[in-house]
C-alpha cells in the first residue's frame, strides 16, 4: 500500500465521514475491510468524556462538538510520525510502500483521533514557546497562550535581577523550561501534586540540559516542608487548574488530566488558596494565569492579601493572568 493512497483514505476518515461511508470508501479504494474493523473495537477515551459530563453538567447544557479543523495535516503528522518522514518527505515519497504493520499502527492512531484523543498524546510531542517537549497523558499539553505568562515572567526577572523563582503545577515543565533557556543565571523549584508530572518535567528538563537549574518538588501548593524551610523567595509563577467543575469541555479537552484542568466548584479555588499561602510566605512577584472570567475574584483577593495586581489578556482579548507585586 502506498503512501499517497493511504493519506488519501486518512484525510477522508478524519472529515466528519461516518464509519459505513468510509468502509465504502476503503473498499473502493481496494483496502481489506479487515483492516479497519478495529476502528470499532479500539478502546477510546470517549466513554471518559461521558462519565465526566455526565456527572457534572446540568442537562440543559451540551459539551462543545470536537472537530478536526485541518484533516490533512493531522493525516501527514501521524503517518510521518510513524515512518518517521517529514511532511515533505512523505509528498516526495508518496509510492513508497507502507507495511501492514505500520499501516495498522496508523489506522490504531487515526481512530483515536477521530474519537477526540489529542495529535500531541499520540506523537508524545508540543511545541511550547522555541522549544519542542515529551507530553504523554499525564500532563497538561502547553497551550501557545501562557506563552504570554513566560514573556512577563521574563521583564519581571530582568528588570529586578531575580535569579530563584518557584514554579507551582509544573506540568510538562513548559514555563520553566522557557524562562531557563531565556535567562542565564536562573534556577527553578519547580513543583507539581502529581508524581507522574514531575517525571515528565524532569525527562524535559534533562532533554534540554538544564537538569542542573532546577529542583523538583512534589508538593500540594506551597504546603511541602521543603518549601516551608526554603529561604525566601521573591517571585513565583503558576497556570493552576482554573476551569469550574462544571464547565462543558469537549473529548479532546477533556482526555487530559482532570487534576490539571478543575480548580474546583468555581474554578479559582486553588488560586485563591495559592494567593493566601504566597502571602504567607511573604512571596513579592506573583505571575500566574486564571480563567478569562475571574479577574474581578482575583483583583479581591490579590488586594486582600496586600498584592497590587496588573491584569492581562490573552491572544482572543480575555482576560487570562495577572503580574502581583506585595505591597507590605
Ligand atoms: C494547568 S496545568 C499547568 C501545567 C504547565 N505548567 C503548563 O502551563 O502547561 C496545572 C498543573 O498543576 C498541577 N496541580 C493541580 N493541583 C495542584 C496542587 N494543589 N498543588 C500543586 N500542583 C497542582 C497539575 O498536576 C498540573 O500539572
Amino acid at each position: 500500500m502506498e503512501i499517497d493512497l493511504l493519506l488519501r483514505v486518512a484525510i477522508a476518515f478524519l472529515k466528519d465521514m461516518n464509519l459505513e461511508e468510509f468502509k465504502k470508501l476503503v473498499y473502493e479504494t481496494q483496502f481489506l475491510l479487515a483492516d479497519i474493523n478495529s476502528f470499532e473495537s479500539e478502546k477510546l477515551p470517549k466513554d471518559s468524556v461521558k462519565e465526566h459530563n455526565k456527572s457534572h453538567q446540568p442537562l440543559d447544557i451540551k459539551e462543545p462538538e470536537f472537530h478536526i479543523v485541518s484533516p490533512r495535516y493531522e493525516a501527514e503528522i501521524l503517518l510521518g510520525y510513524i515512518l518517521n518522514m517529514t511532511r515533505v518527505e512523505l509528498h516526495t515519497h508518496a509510492k513508497k510502500e507502507v507495511t501492514d504493520f505500520d499501516k495498522q499502527r496508523y489506522f490504531k492512531m487515526l481512530a483515536m483521533r477521530k474519537n477526540g484523543m489529542p495529535l500531541e498524546y499520540l506523537t508524545n510531542r508540543a511545541t511550547f514557546y522555541d522549544l519542542e517537549l515529551y507530553i504523554n497523558d499525564k500532563v497538561l499539553i502547553p497551550r501557545h497562550e501562557t506563552e504570554l505568562l513566560v514573556e512577563h515572567a521574563l521583564e519581571i526577572i530582568k528588570a529586578h535581577n531575580i535569579t530563584h523563582f518557584v514554579e507551582v503545577g509544573v506540568g510538562s515543565g513548559a514555563i520553566s523550561a522557557a524562562i531557563l533557556t531565556h535567562t542565564e543565571e536562573t534556577c527553578v523549584v519547580a513543583t507539581d501534586i502529581s508524581k507522574e508530572a514531575l517525571n515528565v518535567a524532569r525527562y524535559n528538563m534533562q532533554q534540554l540540559g538544564l537538569e542542573s537549574r532546577c529542583e523538583f518538588v512534589e508538593s500540594d501548593l506551597l504546603l511541602s516542608p521543603y518549601l516551608i524551610m526554603r529561604k525566601p523567595i521573591t517571585l513565583l509563577v503558576s497556570n493552576p487548574p482554573y476551569i469550574a467543575n462544571n464547565y462543558p469541555l469537549n473529548q479532546e479537552v477533556l482526555c487530559e488530566p482532570h487534576i490539571a484542568l478543575f480548580g474546583g466548584e468555581n474554578g479559582d479555588e486553588i488560586l485563591k488558596k495559592l494567593i493566601v499561602q504566597a502571602r504567607e510566605k511573604q512571596i513579592q512577584f506573583l505571575i500566574c494565569e486564571m480563567g478569562y472570567d475571574q479577574k474581578e475574584s482575583m483583583q479581591e483577593a490579590l488586594l486582600n492579601s496586600g498584592y497590587k495586581p496588573t491584569f492581562y489578556k490573552d491572544y482572543a482579548g480575555f482576560d487570562r493572568g495577572f503580574i502581583a507585586k506585595l505591597m507590605f
